[in-house]
C-alpha cells in the first residue's frame, strides 16, 4: 500500500521495507502491519497531543523521570519546548516500558525501537499466523479463564517487581496468542514507587482483569490479588517468585483519617475521569 507520511522516514532509514496494511485506528494511535526484511512487524504511530485524550492526565505523568533538569523545568512550565519534550517522553515511555518488561519476562510484544513517534514491535499472531484477537472479542471456558487469569496476575506481579504498573489494563489491551495472554498498550505506564496513584491504579488494573475472567470463572471474583501484591511490594517483600494466593486479610488497625480522605478524593477524581472518558467516547 501507499506509505503513510509518518512511516516514510523509517522507510528512508531502511528500518521498514514495506507497509502491508492498516491494522487498527485507535484513539491514541494508528497501527499498521509492516515488513522489515523477512519479518512482519507492527508499527504504532502516535497521534499528536491535541488529538489524544485522557491518558495524558497529570496523574499518569507524576513521577515520570526526565533525565535532564532543564527539560524537567521546561515540561513543568509547559513552554513550546516543554510540550515537545512532554510529547517525546510520552512516546518513549511505551518503548522504555516494553524493553524493561520484555527483559523481566513479562509477555509483551518485543520492541525494536521508537523512531520519530513510530513504535516498531513484534506483531502478535495466533497459531495460524493471523493477528491475535483481543480478549474482549473472545469467549473462554472456565479452565481457560482460570489459567489465563493466573498468567496475567503473574505478569502484573513481574511488572510490579520492576516498578511498573500498566495503568490501563483491561480486556481491550490484552491479546491472546497460542501461549496465552500478551499485554499491550503501555504509553501511560506508571512508576510504582514514585506515583501517589500507584496503588489505586494497580487495583483498577487487577480488578479489570479479574472482572473479565470472572465472567467465565465466577470464583475469581472474590480474589484479592491487588491488595496482596501491594502489601508485599510496600514492605519490600515482593519478588517474581513470591507465591500469591489471591487472599488478603485487611488490617484491623484503627483507620488513619488522612489516608481515608485521600482515598475518597482519589475515588472522586477517578469518577470524574471515567465520566470524561465516556463523554469522549460518545463524541467519537
Ligand atoms: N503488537 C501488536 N500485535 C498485534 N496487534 C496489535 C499490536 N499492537 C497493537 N495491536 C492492535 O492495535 C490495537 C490498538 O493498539 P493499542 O491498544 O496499543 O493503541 P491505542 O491507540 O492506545 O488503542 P486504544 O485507544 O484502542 O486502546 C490493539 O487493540 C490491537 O488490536
Ligand atoms: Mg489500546
Amino acid at each position: 500500500m501507499k506509505i503513510p507520511k509518518r512511516i516514510q522516514p523509517l522507510v528512508d532509514e531502511g528500518l521498514v521495507d514495506e507497509v502491508l496494511r492498516p491494522l487498527m485506528s485507535g484513539k491514541e494511535a494508528d497501527v499498521y502491519v509492516v515488513r522489515c526484511g523477512d519479518d512482519v512487524r507492527c508499527a504504532k504511530i502516535y497521534k499528536e497531543a491535541e488529538k489524544r485524550s485522557f491518558k495524558q492526565a497529570v496523574q499518569y505523568r507524576e513521577g515520570r523521570k526526565s533525565r535532564n533538569s532543564r527539560r524537567a523545568r521546561a515540561m513543568e512550565k509547559g513552554s513550546k519546548f516543554g510540550r515537545n519534550e512532554q510529547e517525546n517522553s510520552w512516546q518513549n515511555a511505551e518503548v522504555d516500558a516494553l524493553f524493561r518488561l520484555a527483559y523481566a519476562g513479562v509477555r509483551v510484544p518485543q520492541p525494536y525501537g521508537c523512531f520519530d513517534g513510530v513504535l516498531l514491535m513484534e506483531l502478535i499472531t495466533d497459531d495460524q499466523g493471523y493477528v491475535a484477537p483481543r480478549l474482549n472479542d473472545i469467549i473462554l471456558t472456565r479452565e481457560q479463564a482460570l489459567e489465563q487469569h493466573q498468567s496475567v496476575m503473574k505478569d502484573v506481579q513481574r511488572m510490579l517487581c520492576v516498578g511498573i504498573i500498566h495503568g490501563d489494563l483491561s480486556e481491550f489491551n490484552v491479546l491472546l496468542d497460542s501461549k496465552g495472554p500478551v499485554i499491550i498498550d503501555l504509553p501511560q505506564a506508571v512508576d510504582a514507587a514514585a506515583n501517589n496513584n500507584a496503588k489505586r491504579m494497580l487495583e483498577r488494573d487487577v480488578n479489570n482483569m479479574t472482572r473479565y475472567y470472572g465472567q467465565f470463572a465466577p470464583e475469581l471474583l472474590t480474589s484479592k490479588y491487588a491488595k496482596e501484591m501491594w502489601a508485599l511490594f510496600e514492605s519490600g517483600k515482593l519478588n517474581p517468585e513470591s507465591e500469591l494466593t489471591g487472599e488478603f486479610k485487611e488490617s484491623t488497625k484503627a483507620a488513619d483519617v488522612e489516608s481515608v480522605l485521600a482515598e475518597i478524593e482519589a475515588a472522586f477524581d477517578e469518577e470524574q475521569e471515567r465520566k470524561e472518558r465516556i463523554r469522549e467516547a460518545e463524541e467519537g
